[in-house]
């Protein structure tokens, strides 16, 4: 594979496993992916775990918001039966266990914090630390589609890539990233346009794409000086001749 473009596996690899639990981060893995991106919600006892929705039921077996159920009762949901018989019994991970997991391999990651719909007060701190604890600062990148919560990873510690997530156009980002300390675009590929790249190669600002599933959007993206895409199918993007 000749390009640069650095392959994201989207809740690990979505497409083909149970989204953002660790049979799924372990099938990106095996993909020659170069990170994984998971999503980050709170437990009722504050403990950070992966999962995309604020409610567990379009993933698991389960009710209910996220932010209702302790730690202890997440980890009696089937977070795997949904997707297909084969992965019943897969469990909600907590980011730790995902954390523990990475730092055995050589994969970056994107943690999105999911404080755009819920305040989870005190979620920047929890991860900040993780990560500190595990060593993963520099192989990271934070973002969210709550800009508050990249504002906040900033201040806790400048040295981590903090990202701004984007659905929408919005007029000089590059400007508007300098005043919450984002580093980095993380941007809806129907949103991407030329003028946008232009003026964020201009100025060596990354610009990572989401949710990209085809052959053709991918190599558009590389064609463009994309750094990066997230996709549900790692192997596809893995082994496409870009
Ligand atoms: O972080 C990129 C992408 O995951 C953002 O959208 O809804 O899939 O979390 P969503
Ligand atoms: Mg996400």
């Amino acid at each position: 594979m000749h390009s640069s473009l650095n392959v994201y596996g989207h809740r690990g690899s979505a497409g083909t496993h149970p989204e953002n639990t660790l049979v799924s981060f372990k099938a990106a893995e095996r993909a020659c992916v170069n990170g994984i991106e998971c999503d980050v919600q709170l437990s009722k006892d504050g403990i950070p775990v992966v999962i995309h929705d604020e409610k567990v039921d379009r993933t698991t077996n389960g009710v209910g918001w996220v932010k209702d159920y302790s730690y202890e009762d997440l980890c009696k949901l089937d977070a795997g039966g949904k997707h297909s018989k084969r992965y019943q019994g897969e469990r909600i991970p907590t980011l730790e266990e995902v954390l523990t997991w990475l730092s055995t391999t050589s994969l970056l990651i994107n943690i999105e914090l999911k404080t755009g719909y819920l305040p989870y007060p005190g979620i920047e701190e929890k991860v900040n630390s993780l990560l500190n604890k595990y060593h993963l600062t520099d192989r990271s990148v934070i973002s969210s589609f709550n800009h508050y919560s990249v504002k906040r990873i900033y201040e806790l510690n400048n040295s981590i890539e903090t990202a701004i997530l984007l659905r929408d156009k919005i007029v000089h980002p590059w400007e508007y990233m300098k005043s919450i300390g984002a580093s980095s675009i993380h941007i809806e590929y129907q949103v991407l346009d030329e003028y946008l790249m232009e003026q964020t190669t201009k100025r060596k600002i990354p610009v990572r794409v989401f949710t990209v599933n085809t052959i053709e959007q991918m190599r558009k993206l590389d064609g463009m000086g994309c750094d990066g895409i997230f996709t549900d199918y790692p192997t596809l993007a893995v082994n496409s001749d870009r």
